[in-house]
């Protein structure tokens, strides 16, 4: 038996101590590190388990998660809800986030330094919860989190090495709403997906 640690670490302030998604949020704050804070109703930071093995990444709320501050609340979050479900997973036991926290006007694409303002707490994010395997869902977050100008379709298929994780790009539901023949395509990735997370831990 080990003896209680006789203190205990600072939980408050910008002190040192473990990161937690807690920590993440609160220095993000009422963010107004870039232009986009003025178009919003509410911040969405992500929701899910903090010890997800599986995370999903989006792109930038649209206007039904500016209004709840939830991600993937909308038309097509409710097919990324289904896309969890077809390998037996809740919302519950993943992870959901985006690259961008606050929506943009109208939906545009984020601007490049948008992307560069928000991004760290994206990979603050990611680095508290160690997931195994990360999805990028659509364009903008695959060429984001790569750091690639390659077309998505020549990304998807192929798994990467990510910040620890495997990452795992895949098409839009948005997308998918308008091309429902790709729904294949996501069944494919998505059955890779599984099979990463039933594999055998990639620890060195
Ligand atoms: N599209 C995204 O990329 N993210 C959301 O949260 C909703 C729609
Ligand atoms: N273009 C996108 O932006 N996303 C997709 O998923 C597919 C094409």
């Amino acid at each position: 038996m080990t003896a209680a640690p006789a203190a205990f670490p600072p939980s408050a302030g910008a002190g040192p101590g473990p990161e937690t998604l807690e920590a993440v949020r609160g220095d993000l704050g009422e963010c107004t590190r870039c232009k986009l804070h003025a178009g919003r109703t509410t911040l969405v930071f992500g929701v899910g388990s903090p010890s997800a093995d599986l995370v999903f990444v989006g792109e930038a709320p649209g206007r039904d998660e500016d209004r709840q501050g939830i991600p993937f609340v909308g038309r097509a979050g409710q097919l990324l809800t289904r896309i969890i479900a077809s390998i037996g997973l809740s919302r519950d036991e993943v992870y959901i986030a985006n690259v961008i926290k606050c929506r943009p006007p109208n939906n545009r694409n984020p601007e490049p330094g948008e992307v560069a303002t928000c991004e760290p707490f994206l990979f603050r994010q990611l680095d508290v919860i160690q997931p195994r395997v990360v999805v990028a869902l659509g364009a903008f977050a695959v060429r984001t989190l790569l750091d690639t100008d390659q077309a998505i379709s020549r990304l998807r298929g192929r798994v990467f090495d990510y910040r620890g994780a495997k990452l795992v790009p895949t098409f839009h539901p948005a997308f998918l709403l308008r091309s429902p023949e790709r729904k294949r395509d996501v069944w494919e990735d998505m059955k890779r997906v599984r099979a990463l997370l039933a594999g055998p831990s990639s620890a060195p």
